[in-house]
């Protein structure tokens, strides 16, 4: 279990809020300042006066370092302690850490009123003629260290009850690392983190007054725009909203164009940073646009439906359709962040959480049975995602395990040059569905068909059990997913297949599932049985 970290300038309320969350959260406190009093048998105004500032932050140094290889914490820092990037970076990597924040007003006022009514008396680093231009002098010079913490919150106006409770929702939230061949990006899982993405988004590099770029669509914009530019503006950036028409049909290079005109027309520099708020068509092609625009600017990941925040969002690939085919042109660009919060999905038609739900299931088949089972037992509840019934921490978790499938595959095989293709399971059949359907059967629907399809090729190969194929074939209908061939018949269907462009050699690549967690590669399927599998499944006719 992760520590929860709260830090911030003096006075923002940090030992209070580190209690109360301590309490609601039912785990051990830690006061850092008191524990540093305790181990050196004497208070801090002492070990300043008597020690030196130095040794104080020695003593802190090594608490930080101490504390963060712990877990289930509920920790204070003192003021200064993460402002040494050691200490910060420590306690991230072990914890959700979260930055209270006030202006300095309201920390001179709370200073002042603390103790017997001269806290300041007690603060070491206040002991000047005028306190409040130190306040003012120590946020400047600290604001930098405060604002690479991902988690913020303004205190100003709330009481310590209302502080906590926020510190408690962010503390459920969950963060993954991905790492690729340039460097390593955060991918945030949290119900409600599209909030603070402003905060986020600084830690992640954003620099601050940066321009931001907001694409999203008609359908998404209305939704959830203001959120996300209420935010950024709150961590000092300067966004402005971009559009993009909505559908498929406009992943192409002329959108890529439309949103070159409107960056330059918002002064985006190269500094600047595009942020995808959408669904994965938005995601590909604002991807595309900041992998070339000014030949490449900053880019965060803001998914908004099932299927973008489990697969499209991490990664790095992004591009257009071309009239000839899909996902022709593009690039790898991987983002500097990505921020899923699962409750935007209470907007996002169940038809489109539906197609999220087969590659979440394609994931637990993958490489996470107890995602699986858990499918398995939620089958049909739609809100289980959303968290729309209270479970949001639940909901995160479900989503957090179906992303570590992808991260595991994409850190492996950055470049998609070997075990990437297992994320093509249920591709063979699915993708020649799709476009015998000419696209009217979504991606997902076609994926679910597909996987259902490979699992009754192994299972007459010999490969996995029968009992799998009926496993499989269960939960995705119970989703609500479709599991046969209704309308088209076998030639077409072959034909269809062996168009696809992940064609390779002689025979057709297939992503063979074995059992829940288990799946292997094959190029040795023979045509007959893909007939039989897909007679089985309803194609009508002869090959
Ligand atoms: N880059 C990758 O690695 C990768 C992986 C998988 C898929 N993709 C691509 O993703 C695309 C499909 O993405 P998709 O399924 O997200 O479709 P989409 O982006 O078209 O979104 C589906 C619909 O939902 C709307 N929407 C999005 N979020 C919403 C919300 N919260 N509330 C209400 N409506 C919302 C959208 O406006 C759209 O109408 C395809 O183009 C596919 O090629 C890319």
């Amino acid at each position: 279990m992760n520590n929860v970290v709260v830090t911030g300038f003096m006075g923002t309320g940090k030992t209070a809020v580190g209690e109360a969350v301590a309490e609601l959260l039912r785990r051990p406190f830690v006061d850092m300042d008191l524990e540093i009093e305790k181990r050196a048998q004497k208070p801090i105004p002492r070990i300043f006066a008597e020690d030196g500032e130095e040794a104080f932050r020695a003593l802190e140094s090594d608490l930080c370092h101490e504390l963060s290889s712990q877990e289930g914490l509920v920790i204070a820092t003192g003021g200064g302690a993460l402002v040494n990037p050691d200490n910060r970076q420590a306690m991230i990597a072990g914890g959700n850490v979260v930055c209270l924040d006030c202006g300095p007003d309201e920390i001179l006022r709370r200073l002042t009123a603390e103790g017997d009514g001269d806290g300041i008396a007690e603060r070491p680093l206040l002991q000047v003629d005028d306190p409040a231009a130190e306040i003012e002098r120590l946020l400047a010079a600290r604001g930098e260290a405060y604002s690479a913490i991902p988690w913020q919150v303004d205190t100003t106006g709330l009481s310590v009850e209302e502080v906590a409770a926020r510190v408690e929702r962010i503390a459920s939230f969950l963060t993954l690392p991905v790492r690729h061949p340039g460097g390593q990006y955060l991918v945030h899982v949290g119900h409600g983190a599209l909030e603070l993405v402003g905060g986020a988004g600084r830690a992640a590099g954003v620099p601050e007054g940066g321009r931001v770029a907001i694409v999203s669509n008609p359908v998404v914009a209305p939704l959830y725009v203001e959120r996300v530019e209420k935010s950024l503006a709150a961590a000092a950036l300067q966004p402005f909203a971009c559009s993009m028409p909505d559908g498929e049909e406009h992943k192409t290079l002329a959108t890529v164009a439309g949103l070159y005109e409107q960056f330059l027309a918002g002064d985006l520099d190269r500094s600047g940073t595009v942020l995808s708020l959408g669904g994965g068509v938005t995601g590909d092609v604002a991807g595309f646009a900041a992998a070339s625009f000014m030949r490449g600017v900053r880019l965060v990941q803001v998914p908004t439906t099932l299927l973008a925040m489990v697969d499209a969002s991490v990664g790095g690939k992004t591009g257009v359709d071309l009239p000839q085919g899909k996902n022709l042109a593009g690039a790898f660009k991987q983002p500097a962040l990505v921020l899923v919060d699962p409750a935007v999905l209470q907007t996002l038609p169940a038809d489109e959480i539906r197609c999220g739900l087969a590659e979440m299931i394609k994931h637990g088949v993958i490489g996470a049975p107890d995602l699986f089972a858990e499918l398995e037992r939620g089958a049909g509840d739609l809100a289980m995602l959303s968290g729309a019934h209270g479970d949001g921490v639940q909901a995160a978790a479900r989503i957090a395990s179906a992303l570590r499938v992808k991260i595991d595959i994409v850190e492996e095989d950055p470049f998609e040059q070997g075990r990437r293709a297992v994320l093509n399971l249920g591709h063979t059949v699915g993708h020649g569905l799709e476009r015998l359907s000419d696209f009217s059967l979504r991606h997902g629907e076609a994926v679910s068909i597909g996987m259902v399809a490979a699992a009754l090729v192994a299972v007459e190969m010999g490969r996995a059990e029968p009992s799998f194929g009926d496993r499989l074939r269960t939960v995705l209908a119970a989703w609500g997913l479709p599991v046969e061939i209704l309308s088209y018949r076998m030639d077409q269907i072959w034909e269809a297949m062996a168009h696809d462009k992940k064609r390779q050699g002689r025979g057709l690549r297939w992503v063979l599932p074995r059992a829940v967690g288990e799946v292997e590669i094959a190029e040795d399927v023979l045509p007959d049985t893909v007939g039989s599998v897909l007679q089985h499944l309803g194609a009508k006719g002869e090959r």
